[in-house]
């Protein structure tokens, strides 16, 4: 058997106070690579160990005020600098709002880099094993015994030395702690790693052969494998091969009825007019014309526009001719337009076209009341 390596030597106690005082001694007998290991924090072990002070505290501080001043910077560069924007009226570099993500990038800094450092640096990581793992030492040491390791390591490191000098500390038994050998672990070995590809190469193989092949469907693509036709896609099934067919002529889609007119000054047929000038329809009309005509014809028909002269003012609709229109007539003009005024078909539903007829109607009639309209007028309450 191959000479093993030596990590260090150990002496286990039974009590707090031997460790106590065989720290004191090993600490004053001059060794520097030595650790105790006891189950529980020992009060007054640092003293006896003669440990100073942890210098992890610099690390934090330096990381800490890096994350400071990378936050001040940054804000400094990016608020002040590269785009700086007047934010409710406070100078371009204003410390008050800069000090919650100055803080928060400080304490990141301190507590992330201060918890990998430490892994790092004092844990010897990325080493994630220890020698002294697995030992008995570290079994009973974590239970009730109380130990003291010195190491191999150390300058002033002897075999019998150590030995004869742990001995004189009155231990309860004393241990020589080897290295561990490295383990190998077969899933590491090429020969693994090709099974383990052949395998990985079998199985997708085998599923997609089942799936495609023997199964007759394409693996995975079951959600878009749908028999129907989506948009714009062809379809084997018409012979112009389109996908999206035209509409059966003569089909008028829902809630919407096709006016035959369009284009003609005047419509070939009588429109009638198939609504009735109750309160409703006419506050309707009355609300429309305001909107929709009102900008050239005036709110009453006047042909007063308020456009000011960047339309050609329309005639009146109080003239013989507008009067003696037909209410399909007005109707058709709002549908179709009329020489230079447009079609108000897409602004004006068909139902609202008609209200609009009907209050035009009255304000025909307000402007031209005869006699009876006046005395039928002056016995309304109006509120
Ligand atoms: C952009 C301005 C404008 C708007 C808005 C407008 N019109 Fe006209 N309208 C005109 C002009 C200009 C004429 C004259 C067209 C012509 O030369 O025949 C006219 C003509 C008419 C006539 C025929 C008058 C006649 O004696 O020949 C009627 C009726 C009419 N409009 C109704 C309406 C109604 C109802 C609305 C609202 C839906 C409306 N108009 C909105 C500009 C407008």
């Amino acid at each position: 058997m191959a000479e093993k390596k030596i990590f260090g030597i150990t002496a286990l106690f039974k009590d707090p106070d031997s460790i106590i005082s065989a720290a004191k001694k090993t600490s004053l007998s001059g060794y520097t690579k030595w650790d105790v290991n006891t189950p529980y924090p020992i009060h007054g072990m640092d003293n006896a160990m003669n440990i100073k002070p942890s210098k992890l505290g610099f690390v934090t501080l330096i990381c800490g005020l890096s994350g400071t001043t990378i936050a001040l910077l940054l804000m400094w560069w990016t608020m002040s600098v590269d785009y700086p924007m007047v934010i409710g009226g406070k100078p371009f570099f204003s410390l008050p709002a800069f000090i919650p993500v100055t803080f928060e990038l400080t304490v990141i800094l301190a507590t992330a880099s201060t918890v990998a450092i430490m892994f790092a640096f004092f844990f010897g990581l990325p080493e994630n094993s220890h020698p002294l793992h697995d030992t008995d030492y570290m079994k009973k040491v974590s239970r009730d015994h109380y130990g003291v390791v010195i190491e191999a390591d150390d300058p002033k490191f002897n075999e019998t030395v150590v030995k004869d000098f742990l001995k004189s500390l009155n231990p309860v038994s004393i241990d020589v702690i080897y290295y561990p050998e490295k383990e190998t672990y077969p899933i590491f070995e090429p020969k693994f790693l090709g099974v383990l590809a052949a395998t990985a190469i079998i199985v997708s193989l085998g599923t997609y052969l089942t799936l495609n092949s023997l199964m007759y469907i394409e693996p995975f693509n079951w959600m878009m494998n749908q028999d129907k036709i989506i948009p714009q896609s062809k379809s084997e099934y018409f012979a112009d091969e389109r996908g999206m067919r035209m509409p059966v002529e003569g089909t008028v889609a829902r809630g919407f009825i096709p006016y035959p007119y369009l284009g003609e000054l005047i419509p070939t047929e009588v429109l009638l007019n198939p609504s009735i000038s109750t309160k409703a329809i006419l506050e309707l009309g009355e609300r429309k014309f305001l909107t929709y005509c009102s900008p050239c014809h005036g709110d009453f028909g006047d042909g007063d526009s308020r456009l000011r002269g960047q339309f050609q003012n329309p005639p009146t609709l109080h003239s013989d001719r507008a009067r003696n229109f037909s209410d399909g007539m007005i109707y058709h003009i709002m549908t179709n337009g009329q020489n230079i005024m447009p079609s108000y078909s897409s602004q004006v539903s068909r139902e609202e076209r008609w209200a609009i007829v009907n209050y035009i109607r009255v304000l025909q009639r307000a402007k031209n009341a005869n006699e009876h309209d006046v005395e039928f007028a002056k016995n309304i309450n109006i509120e």
